[in-house]
């Protein structure tokens, strides 16, 4: 019998956690055979709400889910994790300025990368699902000297799963048909979704998102907006932003890193940048990557349509200019 891994969700008592803490739980993410310890992180005045999720939980009985522990401690909740979906953040609210909400989530996130060092161990691989994810990244791995910087990475999976329902709705296949879309750069509005290397297997055949949707226009354009702009027409409807879609996300994306990608297939992640594709070195960029062992690995080579090209140096931008005002916030 394996031995269990403990795992942390941060911002548990929120509305993504509802989602994701019952698909990990369940063994969706680190394999039906691993048992599991829960750590629950939230803030002192959610430990009521976080009891009931608790009880949940519980009530779920599932077999592979060992212990719960319910916190406001990061120092308990970090330690000896070997992954962090680090969901929790301080949600944009009326009147606030960018600038305000970067320095709420900054402190956060400083916090939380010192009790990872800490406390966790060495080999923790943590996803950053709360906004602005990539740049709370860069900010958490500042903060955590002892771990490597690849083991920190944000979340553009619901953009890469978004892009894959959208090309399959198109060409009218099921979703598994569609593989090896990509999100560049940063999870935005200036994100780049990219099917120029797609697969899409239609009747059996492998083809490009170009042959199975047949409509190149709308592959450059309606495509790509309505990715980029999902999450606010979402807000629209629901009154309230993705959760079920964006837990989904984050266990796919924990369970990629875990259990590596298929033969063939990549997925889109942020991780921090070397410079492939022009992106710049150091901020936390979304690429295509293969894994395996428990190691991404940017997918070289892709040839990018000069169509993409401006988007890709536009998102790259943004993305230094996040760094710049979270460094600037550190210091002040
Ligand atoms: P929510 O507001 O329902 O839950 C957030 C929870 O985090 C709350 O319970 C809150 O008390 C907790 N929290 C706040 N500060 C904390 C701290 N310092 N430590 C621990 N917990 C803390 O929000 P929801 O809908 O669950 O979304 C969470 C985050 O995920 C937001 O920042 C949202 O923008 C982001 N998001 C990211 C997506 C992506 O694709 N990367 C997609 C969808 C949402």
């Amino acid at each position: 019998d394996k031995q269990p891994i403990r795992v942390v969700v941060t911002g548990a008592a929120g509305q993504i956690a509802y989602s994701l803490l019952y698909i990990i739980a369940k063994g969706d993410v680190f394999g039906r055979d691993q048992p599991l310890i829960l750590h629950l992180l939230d803030i002192p005045p959610m430990m009521e709400v976080l009891e009931g999720v608790v009880m949940e939980l519980a009530d779920c009985a599932l077999p592979l889910l060992r212990q719960v522990v319910p916190t406001a401690d990061p120092a308990v909740a970090f330690n000896d994790v070997s992954a962090a979906f680090l969901v929790g953040a301080m949600p944009r609210k009326q009147g606030m300025e960018r600038k305000d909400l970067l320095s709420a989530n900054v402190k956060i996130f400083k916090v939380q990368g010192e009790a990872l060092d800490k406390h966790a161990r060495k080999d923790v691989k943590v996803l950053v699902v709360g906004n602005p994810a990539n740049t709370n990244a860069i900010v958490c791995s500042k903060y955590a000297p002892s771990i490597p910087a690849e083991n920190f990475t944000a979340m553009t999976r619901l953009d890469h799963n978004r892009a894959r329902a959208q090309i399959a709705a198109r060409a009218n296949v099921p979703v598994p048909c569609v593989s090896n879309v990509i999100i560049w750069g940063n999870h935005s509005s200036t994100q780049v979704p990219d099917a120029s290397h797609a697969k899409v297997n239609v009747n059996g055949k492998m083809v490009s998102a170009s042959e199975a949707v047949k409509d190149e226009a709308w592959l450059r354009k309606q495509f790509i907006e309505t990715v980029q702009k999902r999450g606010a027409a979402v807000i629209a409807a629901r009154k309230m932003s993705s959760a079920m879609s964006a837990a989904t996300a984050a266990a796919d994306h924990m369970r990629s890193w875990f259990l590596g990608t298929d033969p063939d297939e990549f997925v889109s992640m942020g991780v921090v940048s070397d410079g492939s594709y022009g992106a710049p070195k150091g901020v936390v960029f979304s690429f295509p990557v293969t894994i395996s062992n428990g190691q991404w690995k940017i997918v070289q080579g892709l040839k990018i349509d000069d169509f993409y090209l401006d988007m890709l140096a536009a998102t790259g931008k943004e993305l230094e200019e996040e760094r710049a005002e979270a460094m600037a916030v550190i210091q002040a």
